[in-house]
């Protein structure tokens, strides 16, 4: 495994490998590695000839009032799980080589930005976007694999490649939790015991949900958002930011469901913003899209 910390030695490394013909894997990071990162890792290994996990705390899709500063770094650390998984390249560039003096050129998609986790963050999927543009186009990867609990995040960087014609195929991962369901995130090392404990509401509030849509056959949108919500109420350490019934790939509020559905929250835990989500099919439109039982 090698370490990269400057741009214009991993944009040497990325050419000469495409001239040889090897595929490129790219699993883009913020760090702070944990299981559900290695579970990307693990499949960009299976695509690619060549790895490379970037590993960059991207100060754009901050707001100022956020968590960049104290987001959790421990390069050495995140370096050696690299060494376990057989990645070929750690890029962790500096802020300054990303975004030079001057820097003034940002990715914008709209509409699909603008909701959910973008309407409480202004600002945070252009930072995303631009960064992610940015590392394509230093890495040039063939497959880039990002995870399913940002499943905003998928959706708007799958239309930014879809919109500006990238040459990059996307896979999304799914989410890895704990024992008792709570996602794997960087932030959840912010939480005390007690919220530790209380974050476990989030996934099993969503699955209520997921459980009222696929097993009760409840088709009603907003029913369904009560329900998840009502499930979240009654700890002290537990704030909601929002709790969204959207259509999976238009993320757009769903009255009448019928098709793939994302269920998706963010709460406060303590100090901490959370966010998690899971896709509901109703058992009716499961059936049709696997088509009938002939046996
Ligand atoms: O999902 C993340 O960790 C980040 O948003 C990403 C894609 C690495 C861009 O900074």
């Amino acid at each position: 495994m090698e370490l990269i910390r400057r741009v214009h030695l991993m944009r040497e490394i990325s050419q000469e490998a495409r001239g040889k013909g090897r595929k490129i894997a790219l699993a883009p990071t913020m760090g702070a590695l944990h299981d559900g990162h290695l579970s990307l890792v693990r499949r960009a290994r299976e695509l690619g000839d060549i790895v490379v996990v970037s590993i960059f705390v991207n100060p754009t899709q901050f707001g100022p009032e956020e968590d960049y500063a104290r987001y959790p770094r421990d390069l050495g650390r995140d370096a050696d799980l690299c060494i376990q998984e057989g990645v070929d390249y750690v890029f962790a560039p500096e802020p300054q080589d990303m975004y030079p003096d001057g820097f003034g050129t940002y990715v914008d998609v709209l509409e699909l930005s603008a909701v959910l986790e973008g309407a409480t963050r202004p600002g945070h999927f252009r930072g995303v976007c631009t960064v992610v543009l940015k590392l394509f186009n230093i890495v040039r990867p063939h497959f880039a694999v990002f995870g399913q609990k940002d499943a905003q995040q998928a959706v708007i960087l799958k239309r930014m490649a879809r919109d500006l014609n990238l040459d990059v195929e996307l896979i999304v991962g799914v989410t890895v939790r704990n024992e008792d369901g709570l996602a794997l995130s960087s932030r959840n090392a912010f939480l005390s015991p007690e919220e530790r404990r209380a974050a476990t509401k989030l996934f099993r509030a969503l699955e209520e949900g997921r459980r009222l849509i696929e097993s009760a056959g409840e088709t009603r949108g907003p029913v369904v958002e009560a329900t998840v919500r009502k499930a979240l109420a009654g700890s002290k350490s537990l704030r909601v930011d929002y709790v969204a019934v959207v259509d999976s790939d238009k993320l757009a509020p769903v009255e009448q469901i019928s098709g793939s559905t994302l269920i998706a929250l963010a709460a406060w835990v303590g100090e901490t913003r959370l966010i998690d989500n899971v896709t509901a099919t109703p058992a009716a439109a499961a059936v049709g899209r696997s088509g009938p039982d002939l046996s």
